[in-house]
């Protein structure tokens, strides 16, 4: 039972502590139980236990007179201070945990009651709280990935299909000085994106277009079109019919960027994982390269290029051209 009882509870005092505010507190100064207390508005005897099971699970460090300190570890990853503060995710975490209670019907059902989409068009709350999220992660991956990938010389329109918070089309847009992007999305993902774009200066350059990339049109005469983390969330099918759409939406030598979680090549444990929570989310999975690769062929793109990021869990890059 211990075997998972004690992942169990470390998960949890590390979400609560991120809900209570307690890391950002620390990041500010670390401070006695009493004083943390003070400031995050909260009971000290919960507090000073909370702390401890986080020093007990290495995200604290317990001083001299009592006075609690992030670790090196919970400053890198959800703070401030860090590169990237992933503090969004843990909120999201949060999110996916109340949903986890469902698992096993989800696995008797072959899929979920409702979609992640469904629930987020009825709770915007939680479009937004998702969308974070994936901000943070892409605060981390955009630049790399818009080093990584040669777009056409002189391209002008982008469209970034699923692209929800405009990050990768902002990194794409800075990349290439002549280039005007529109990222489309469910209105749920869209809801920060117009105040992102504007805070990079890029309003005139980048638009959000609300839609759903199964059912409606793409529009015409794109260089580039970026189908990022999309795929996982469609069936094998609506892949096939989606990447048609972008290899029509594409101008001759275009080229559709793809970034993906292919099974074969993330480490195996994380793959499982990701599987399983795309049963119960979303009701798809992760797909292989020969997935991509066959869509693309029955899309008519060519010229198939497949790049793993460092480390391995970042995930693949992949890029066809429109001939
Ligand atoms: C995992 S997130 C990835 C966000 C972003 N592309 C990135 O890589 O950071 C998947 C995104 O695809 C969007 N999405 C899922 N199904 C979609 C559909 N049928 N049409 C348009 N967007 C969709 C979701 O709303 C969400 O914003």
């Amino acid at each position: 039972m211990l075997d998972l009882y004690l992942p169990m509870m470390r998960c949890a005092g590390v979400l609560a502590a991120a809900q209570l505010g307690l890391f950002a507190q620390l990041a500010r100064k670390p401070a006695t139980a009493i004083r943390l207390a003070a400031a995050l508005h909260v009971q000290a005897h919960g507090v000073e236990r909370l702390a401890d099971l986080l020093v007990s699970a290495g995200y604290l460090q317990r001083r001299r007179g009592g006075v609690y300190a992030n670790s090196a570890h919970t400053k890198r990853w959800f703070t401030p201070s860090g590169e990237v503060d992933f503090t969004a995710g843990l909120a999201w975490t949060r999110e996916a945990w109340s949903l986890l209670g469902g698992l096993g019907p989800a696995i008797a059902r072959g899929g979920p009651s409702v979609s992640l989409w469904q629930r987020m068009a009825k709770q915007p709350k939680l479009g937004v709280t998702f969308a974070k999220y994936m901000r943070a992660f892409a605060e981390f991956s955009s630049p790399r990935i818009a080093k990584a990938v040669t777009l056409p010389r002189g391209a002008k329109r982008l469209l970034d299909i699923g692209g929800s918070h405009g990050l990768h089309s902002i990194a794409f847009c800075r990349a290439n000085p002549g280039l005007e992007a529109v990222v489309f999305d469910q209105a749920a993902a869209l809801r920060e994106t117009r105040r992102h774009v504007r805070a990079s200066g890029m309003q005139s350059r980048i638009t959000t277009r609300v839609g759903d990339c199964t059912k409606d049109d793409l529009g015409r005469g794109f260089d580039a079109i970026l189908y990022f983390s999309v795929a996982h969330n469609q069936s094998a099918s609506g892949n096939a019919r989606v990447l048609a759409k972008c290899s029509r939406a594409l101008n001759a030598g275009g080229v559709l960027v793809m970034h993906d979680y292919l099974r074969g090549h993330m480490p195996e444990p994380y793959n499982a994982a990701f599987d399983l929570t795309l049963l119960l989310e979303v009701g798809h999975r992760t797909y292989g390269l020969a997935d991509f690769q066959s869509w693309v062929r029955a899309a008519g793109l060519q010229r198939f290029r497949q790049h793993d990021l460092a480390p391995a869990a970042m995930g693949t890059l992949m890029t066809a051209t429109k001939p």
